[in-house]
């Protein structure tokens, strides 16, 4: 009898340990974890910093834009309020040195023609199978909302498995932790290693931070002394990949500096909303006996 007791306990034990386990593995995006780094816009009042907008942007315009589309922004809404902070002539400028297609024309033709500023980037292929084609299989996804789209169930590394997992995911939740994306695509850009002995990749770049294996067909893209920085920044694979990330993370949530606002608005209203309504009440009840 004690000992069907004991191994009942057992099995509990082991299914609690289990269920615990999967949920954190689930939480933790199938077991990877990207150090969390130090970002302007996190907390309840930060703010993208539009040198580094700008740096990230110049990175992403001479290096990831002929393989990637950034398809659901427009030139000009780098100059809309919380962007890159470029006036309207910049902004002509900028959309100038694209061309996009247009058409058709009286005579049904497609013709191209320089981009203006509602025009959105044009993507560097002219289909998928092109895209395909000039990489080795592989679709270079469209980078517009990439920083949201790996936002979802990864967490910053602990070290620690697997029940900090589920309370980290907790903490997350709670604090509303919104920067596992650039997380990730900083993860992503500097992880690139020598595959170790015995692993044979192929074709494909070893890197143990992408998130759907540990190789793939994306080439590293930054190295040090790549891009020509004129604010003195640091010209370093390490700094590229933090601005294009901080980029990227404009590009999927445009207005993060708005949304922030308005909470902090609200937040402020409750606050005071909730004292008038406490001297409103000692007031109405003040000369009722007790
Ligand atoms: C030579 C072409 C090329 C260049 C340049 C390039 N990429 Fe890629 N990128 C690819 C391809 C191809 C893939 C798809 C890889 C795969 O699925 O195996 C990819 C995938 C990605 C992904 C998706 C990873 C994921 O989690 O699925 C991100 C993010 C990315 N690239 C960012 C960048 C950034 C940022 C730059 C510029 C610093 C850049 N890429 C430059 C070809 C390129």
């Amino acid at each position: 009898m004690i000992t069907l007791t004991k191994n009942t306990v057992r099995a509990l034990v082991a299914a609690c340990a289990l269920t615990v386990s999967a949920g954190g593995a689930m939480a933790a995006g199938g077991g990877k974890h990207f150090e969390k780094q130090d970002w302007s816009f996190s907390g309840p009042l930060g703010k993208y910093d539009k040198a580094q907008l700008q740096r990230g942007f110049q990175v992403y315009k001479e290096v990831c834009s002929s393989c990637h589309s950034l398809e659901y922004i427009a030139f000009r809404n780098l100059g809309e309020d919380g962007a890159l902070g470029y006036n309207p002539d910049q902004i002509k400028a900028l959309a100038a040195e694209y061309e996009v297609e247009d058409g058709p024309d009286d005579e049904g033709e497609m013709f191209t023609r320089a981009a203006k500023p509602f025009d959105t980037f044009p993507s560097p292929y002219p289909n998928v199978q092109a895209a395909k084609s000039a990489n080795g299989g592989a679709y270079p996804p469209d980078l517009s909302l990439i920083a949201k789209a790996r936002a979802g169930s990864m967490g910053p590394d602990t070290g620690i498995e697997p029940l900090t997992d589920l309370v980290r995911m907790v903490w997350h939740t709670v604090t509303a932790y919104q920067e596992y994306g650039p997380d990730y695509l900083y993860a992503l850009l500097t992880g690139y290693e020598e595959a170790p002995e015995g692993v044979d990749v192929g074709d494909l770049n070893y890197n143990p931070n992408f998130i759907a294996g540990n190789a793939l067909a994306m080439a590293p893209p930054l190295d040090d002394e790549l891009v020509e920085y004129t604010d003195g920044s640091p010209m370093t694979k390490e700094q590229y990949a933090k601005d294009v990330s901080a980029f990227l993370m404009w590009a999927a949530e445009p207005k993060l500096e708005q949304r922030k606002r308005v909470g902090v608005n609200a937040l402020i209203f409750l606050v005071i909303f909730a004292g008038l309504l406490y001297f409103t009440k000692k007031r109405v009840w003040s000369d009722v006996d007790h």
